[in-house]
């Protein structure tokens, strides 16, 4: 890539000071530093300087906001007959090799802290599994139970992508099929001073972070997933998330559903903890389904109740979704991925105009991404089915305290107990116990197994 057009460019929307030590690099440091700048849409850049970044953006809160319709988790009589039609569909969709399975691993992981990515991270009670070794083994089991091997699409970013390559290497993909894996990366986006200019990590290199979830639907475009799936001929992604081994990467129901009412995205809810639980909140505003973040529902709407004193705004979004490739295909038409981008201020090292380091201790950036929900907004009949917490939600996020390893790990062995009782075993209260999705995907298919009548308090089972 030649200096000259670039440096040309960055001046005309004011951003050549990013290029101020170039002549000092090394021909490496030059060829890193013209490579992120080539990757990044400096137009849009431009526009979003001064939209975004300059000012801060007024928040345009709906005018009317009402509570969301969502699909019970187990049907009542108006709904047998679609859940058993759905499941049905469901299946006949996975055996059509029409599904393909999502997973999004591009983000920093800041606070739980691990040095390295977060599908590593060993998290099942007994066998210590990492992440990345509960989906594998999910996506194994359904697809033995299809009779054909799900393709898995895995997003990651700069920050971890080659160590997330060599993981699965090194574990033999946690014996997946490898033709069947397809890891690609997100885009970066630089972080900019308060008052809109690019800054530098280093005098070679911008200060990247990934673009947020929201960017896997432009990675997936991108990075030639959504051509994979043509050519597969796959029309359904199961979107999950890398930090919560509760998911069910797979749910014939789920994806049937989606399926059978045309929607283009899906999304599962749980009702919330409380009414200011930090989840994003399924809402009807001003006429259209979307999620609005806790942050920004005003908090006398989150406390209104129903008259039998349940929550009136209390569906959760977990980031649990199924999208239709062909609305992903055309949320990028036009060669630009038509979400908005969310501000956020925080604190950025960066490298002064005399090339030191600068550590600040108060915010001194501004971030932007893309959040995925965000695309609910432009589907077509979008759906929202209601799951089960204790069956499907207990995210590692944080070190310590609520979401983390710990109180994961007591999650999934509560959740492995439940599943037991329901096939028949008695678990003590203080017995340890880890089911394997190879051994069974869910209390129906555990039901079915041969189980040992009693598990005592103070004994690990790991059934396999
Ligand atoms: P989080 O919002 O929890 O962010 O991501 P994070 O970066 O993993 O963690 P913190 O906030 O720094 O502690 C939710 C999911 O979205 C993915 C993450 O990998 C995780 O699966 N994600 C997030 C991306 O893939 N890319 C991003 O840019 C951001």
């Amino acid at each position: 890539m030649d200096e000259k057009p670039v440096r040309t460019k960055l001046q005309s929307i004011g951003q050549g000071s990013v290029l101020r030590f170039f002549a000092e690099l090394d021909p490496a440091g030059q060829k890193r530093l013209m490579r992120q700048i080539d990757a990044l849409d400096l137009d849009h850049i431009a526009h979003l300087v001064d939209s975004q970044v300059k000012q801060k953006p007024a928040l345009d809160l709906p005018k009317e906001i009402n509570p969301v319709k969502a699909y019970p988790h187990k049907p009542g009589a108006e709904h047998r007959e679609l859940y058993q039609q759905a499941e049905q569909r469901g299946l006949e969709l996975l055996r059509q090799g029409k599904v393909g399975a999502f997973l999004v691993a591009g983000g920093q992981g800041t606070r739980l802290g691990y040095d390295g990515p977060k599908g590593e991270y060993p998290v099942t009670p007994i066998q210590n599994k990492p992440l990345f070794q509960v989906f594998a083994e999910q996506l194994a089991a359904w697809s033995r139970e299809v009779g054909r091997v799900i393709p898995w699409y895995i997003m990651t970013s700069d920050i971890n992508d080659g160590p997330t390559r060599a993981f699965f290497h090194k574990h033999g993909h946690f014996g997946y099929d490898p033709a069947a894996i397809f890891i690609f990366e997100q885009g970066m986006m630089p972080a900019f001073s308060l008052d809109g200019q690019m800054l530098l990590a280093e005098k070679s290199s911008l200060a990247l972070s990934p673009d947020g979830h929201g960017g896997s639907l432009r990675a997936l475009a991108r990075g030639g997933a959504l051509a994979d799936m043509r050519r597969r001929g796959i029309e359904h992604l199961s979107y999950f998330q890398v930090d919560n081994p509760l998911v069910h990467c797979i749910d014939p129901l789920f994806l049937g559903l989606h399926d059978l009412t045309g929607s283009e995205m899906s999304s599962k809810t749980i009702p919330k903890a409380d009414a200011l639980e930090k989840v994003g909140n399924f809402v009807i505003a001003d006429g259209v389904l979307q999620v609005i973040e806790y942050s920004d529902l005003p908090e006398s709407l989150a406390k209104q109740t129903n008259a039998d004193g349940s929550l009136r705004f209390n569906a959760g979004s977990i980031a649990i979704h199924a999208l239709k490739v062909s609305f992903i295909e055309r949320l990028n038409e036009g060669g630009r991925l038509q979400l908005p981008w969310h501000r956020a201020e925080k604190k950025v090292p960066f490298v002064d105009g005399d090339g030191r380091l600068v550590k600040p201790d108060k915010p001194n950036a501004i971030k932007l991404e893309q959040f995925v929900f965000d695309a609910i907004l432009l589907a077509k009949s979008p759906m929202v089915y209601t799951t089960d917490r204790a069956e499907e939600f207990s995210p590692v996020k944080n070190a310590q305290g609520n979401d983390s390893p710990l109180t994961s790990r007591q999650d999934q062995i509560r959740r492995a107990r439940r599943w037991l009782e329901t096939g028949g075993t008695k678990v003590d209260e203080g017995a340890i116990v880890e089911i394997s999705p190879l051994f069974a995907l869910n209390a129906g298919q555990l039901r079915d197994r041969s189980l040992p009548k009693e598990i005592k308090a103070g004994e690990s089972v790991y059934l396999e």
